[in-house]
């Protein structure tokens, strides 16, 4: 039988040369309209996802500060497979969103109950060290009633998505800046696929040109994904762009 699964939004902001942090961690990349397209994104879904080293480096809250009144309630989700990211991080906070950590078998013991009194979820999804990502985003759904997902990164993160083909969109901004460098985070890490003919396909769907003028907003439909949505939302997108190629959003 098929897999049931969320319908998954990839979004991310990089440079020209496809990274989304410099080989200093600085991922300062977006300008302000761009940020408000991040915000406005994480108000249509039901779940945001990122990685343990987003949350380690960046100690982010994911809150979709100006929409808030969009969506009051929505969870927060960290792919940590040994719970590595500090239970004093910012995302564990659960008295606005609250948060689920995704692990393996593998995690400690003593980590997951520090994370449970804090009000974390603790979903178990595989016997490590990588989480099962299809069992994954079973539990998620079936459980937790999530059904649009956006995955925020990074690089590793994208990977496990891209990896099992669980992704239904890509929104890309390419700031129109070049940082370079061996290791600097890109956009897609992990093993990579050996060939071409098994790359993972998209065609675009939306091509804007922000109104900073320096960035370009795309947005692609993966033609191959696994699986099927729980529902085909239609989500949009926040038209802030001075131009826009409407390639088709609407069709499916
Ligand atoms: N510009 C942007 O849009 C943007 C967005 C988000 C993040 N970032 C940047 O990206 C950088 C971090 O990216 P990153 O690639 O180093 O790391 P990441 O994707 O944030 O986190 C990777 C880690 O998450 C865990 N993980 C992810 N998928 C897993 C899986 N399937 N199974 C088990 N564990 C899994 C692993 O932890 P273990 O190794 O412990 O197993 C893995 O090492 C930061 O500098 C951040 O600022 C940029």
């Amino acid at each position: 039988m098929d897999l049931v699964r969320p319908y998954v939004v990839v979004f991310a902001t990089c440079s020209l040369d496809g990274r989304i942090a410099t080989k200093a961690r600085d991922s300062r990349l977006s300008c302000p309209e761009d940020k408000r397209r991040q915000y406005w994104l994480r108000s249509k879904v039901d779940a945001i996802v990122v990685g343990a080293n987003t949350v380690i480096v960046d100690d982010p809250r994911l809150y979709p500060k100006e929409f808030e009144h969009a969506r009051p309630r929505y969870y927060r989700v960290v792919l940590d497979g040994k719970l590595r990211v500090p239970t004093s991080a910012r995302i564990f906070d659960t008295s606005t969103y609250p948060t689920i950590v995704v692990t393996t078998e593998m995690h400690d013991r003593e980590k997951a109950k520090a994370l449970h009194e804090r009000g974390v979820e603790i979903v178990i999804a595989g016997r490590g060290p990588r989480i099962d990502l299809v069992e994954a985003m079973k539990i998620l759904s079936s459980s937790y009633g999530i059904s649009t997902m956006m995955v925020e990164g990074g690089g590793e993160t994208v990977w496990s998505f891209v990896e099992t083909r669980i992704v239904d969109e890509m929104r890309i901004t390419y700031r129109s800046i070049v940082v370079g460098g061996r290791n600097a985070v890109p956009l897609v890490a992990g093993e990579g696929f050996e060939s071409v003919d098994e790359a993972f396909r998209f065609r675009p769907v939306l091509v804007g040109l922000c109104t900073c003028r320096e960035e370009v907003h795309v947005i692609y439909r993966a033609t191959n994904p696994i699986g099927v949505p729980v529902e085909e939302p239609r989500i949009g997108t926040l038209m802030n762009f001075a131009y826009v190629l409407d390639l088709g959003i609407e069709e499916r």
